[in-house]
């Protein structure tokens, strides 16, 4: 019995010690995304895998991952930023767009802010607070989407931008909520 309790100890010591960045990925967002239906495994792993290759020294553990993924996070909300005011320099598009995208542009502008505080909230274990300011940095990206429906006939130039940021975020705050449990 102790001989196999032992065992047992050693391969899971083995497994969390050794277990490579690609692994933890794969087993963290197979639990992220059966808990929650808004996560798609598949883009989970996809945006994750890219981040790793370009992540020294890679993750080891669900606490790195959190931390990973708000990085993430953060270079696209920079991308972001960069995307609306390129699309605001486009003279084809008409006055109604164009405040859409300003206040888009002033929403990311906030969403970096609020993942700057998750990241410092998240560093010292403020779970509840690094919470809130990702709900923020996530509601943004559907505020910013919305928008563009309140008027007939208007299309939004960056759905598909604001759909992957809007899963990005669904991504840490779905990791944070597993580390929560862990923890
Ligand atoms: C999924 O996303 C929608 C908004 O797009 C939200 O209303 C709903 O609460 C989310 N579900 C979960 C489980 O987070
Ligand atoms: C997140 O980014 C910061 C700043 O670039 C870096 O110092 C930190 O190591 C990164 N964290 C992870 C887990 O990749
Ligand atoms: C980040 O943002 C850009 C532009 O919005 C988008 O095309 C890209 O797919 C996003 N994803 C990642 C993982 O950076
Ligand atoms: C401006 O926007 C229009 C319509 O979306 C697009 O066809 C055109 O390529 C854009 N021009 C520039 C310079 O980005
Ligand atoms: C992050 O959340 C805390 C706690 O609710 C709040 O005080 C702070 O203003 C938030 N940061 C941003 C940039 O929204």
């Amino acid at each position: 019995m102790k001989f196999a309790y032992n065992l047992v100890m050693i391969f899971f010591i083995f497994l969390f010690q050794y277990s490579n960045g690609s692994n933890l990925i794969l087993q963290s967002c197979k639990e992220a995304s059966k808990n929650d239906p808004n996560l798609s495994y598949d883009f989970c792993v996809a945006s994750l895998e890219e981040a790793l290759s370009k992540c020294h020294p890679p993750p080891t553990n669900l606490e790195d991952l959190v931390g990973m993924s708000i990085n993430l996070s953060k270079s696209n909300v920079t991308n972001m930023v960069s995307i609306i005011s390129n699309l605001l320099k486009n003279k084809t598009f008409d006055q109604y767009t164009k405040a859409c995208l300003k206040d888009c542009f002033d929403l990311y502008s906030d969403s970096l802010s609020a993942l700057d505080d998750a990241v410092v909230a998240f560093k010292s274990k403020d779970l509840d607070t690094a919470g809130i300011n990702l709900s923020a940095s996530l509601d943004n990206s559907v505020t910013c989407e919305d928008q563009f429906k309140d008027k007939k006939g208007e299309t939004s130039p960056i759905t598909k931008e604001n759909n992957v940021y809007f899963q990005l975020n669904v991504i840490s705050l779905a990791f944070i909520q597993m580390f929560r449990q862990h923890y």
